[in-house]
């Protein structure tokens, strides 16, 4: 695999320096400080040599400058693939699909679970806050049924659909699929089969135990994740907000249908990363709404280990195959 763990470990110094940045001084301009700081260098050529996956990039709107990557494995194992929709991490503020590692763990999901794998590049905030990056997320979901790509029509299996992501992704995912959830007859023929959050980002006001423990943690401290709340939830809401946190009022309704779909959700966390209560508080809420749910916590770790780590994302891997089986 040629993720490059210098590439990674450059770009998310970059990431907590610029988050002190705003924290420390409000009045700083985000945007341009994000420009600034931004790795320009984090993205890979366009044509690797020995790829384990052929990718192309589609306009998906023009206004708002949004796209998705997609991926096909070089050798296709049968005629139709699962489709997996990949939504990448970086607190709602950063990166995109060409991003080194998100590109790199998106060619390794399509080999090694012989899927086709769409990644999206949603609007980021501050400049987009949310409910934008969930906006996007959904007119990926109808846009699929209207491109005449020969890669879709021959190889994706739109009966068998995935929504994935990591960190800010994975609580995409999850807002998307709640979205997706409401509106199935829409979106045919994309059928969505389940949702798998890796280290999903989530939070609240009332800090959990581990984000007491890991509050001034090097990987991802309690204020670089406040802060990443600050410039991507809605202004005036606080991190009790539904986008946030999934179990304000008992948890969303539509997670009722989840339930009835028979949709299977895997929950990726380690006990390295202060988000880790989240993640298994939220697995709690599902398993109280009898929805199929699969945790997958790991003792030591750390924030982004399943996207660079091979031995962690084969873990995924291998969840993705077993919903498959
Ligand atoms: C914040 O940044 C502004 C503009 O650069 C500067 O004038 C102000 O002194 C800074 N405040 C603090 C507390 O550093
Ligand atoms: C980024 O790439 C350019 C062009 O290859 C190079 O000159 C520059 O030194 C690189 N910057 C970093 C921080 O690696
Ligand atoms: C693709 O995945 C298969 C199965 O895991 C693996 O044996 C192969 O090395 C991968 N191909 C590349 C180029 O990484
Ligand atoms: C593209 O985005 C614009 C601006 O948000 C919106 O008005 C339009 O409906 C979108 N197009 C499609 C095909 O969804
Ligand atoms: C896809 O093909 C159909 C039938 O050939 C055509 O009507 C439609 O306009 C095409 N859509 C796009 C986005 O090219
Ligand atoms: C990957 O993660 C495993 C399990 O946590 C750990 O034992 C291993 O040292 C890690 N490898 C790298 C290269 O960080």
């Amino acid at each position: 695999m040629s993720v490059s763990l210098r590439n990674a470990a450059t770009t998310i110094l970059s990431l907590h320096l610029l988050l002190f940045l705003v924290n420390a001084n409000s009045s700083i301009d985000s945007y341009k400080t994000l420009k600034m700081i931004f790795n320009p260098n984090a993205t890979v050529p366009q044509s690797p040599p020995r790829t384990p996956a052929f990718f192309k990039d589609f306009t998906i709107n023009q206004s708002k400058h949004t796209w998705a990557r997609i991926y096909l494995p070089r050798k296709p194992n049968s005629i139709k693939l699962p489709l997996i929709f990949f939504f990448h991490g970086g607190g709602f503020l950063f990166y995109s699909p060409a991003t080194a590692y998100v590109h790199s763990f998106c060619t390794d999901l399509a080999n090694k679970t012989q899927s086709v794998v769409v990644s999206l590049n949603y609007r980021l905030a501050p400049q987009h806050r949310l409910p934008a990056a969930y906006e996007d997320s959904v007119e990926l979901l109808r846009w699929i049924k209207t491109s005449n790509d020969s890669w879709w029509k021959r190889h994706a299996d739109y009966s068998t659909c995935y929504l994935m992501g990591e960190s800010a992704g994975g609580n995409i995912a999850y807002n998307t699929g709640l979205r997706a959830a409401a509106i199935v007859d829409e979106i045919k023929p994309v059928i969505i089969k389940g949702l798998i959050l890796i280290q999903p980002f989530f939070g609240g006001t009332k800090r959990t135990p581990s984000e007491l423990r890991l509050e001034k943690g090097t990987n991802l401290p309690l204020t670089v994740t406040d802060s990443m709340w600050e410039l991507s939830l809605p202004v005036g809401v606080n991190r009790d907000y539904v986008y946030s946190n999934p179990t304000v009022n008992g948890g969303d309704k539509v997670l009722e249908k989840i339930s009835l779909f028979g949709w299977k959700v895997g929950v990726f966390g380690c006990d390295g990363d202060q988000l880790v209560d989240r993640q298994r508080g939220f697995v709690k809420l599902l398993e109280g709404k009898s929805i199929h749910v699969v945790g997958r916590f790991y003792s030591g770790g750390r924030h982004g280990i399943f996207m660079d780590n091979n031995t962690m994302s084969e873990k995924v891997f291998d969840l993705v195959k077993s919903f498959n089986s």
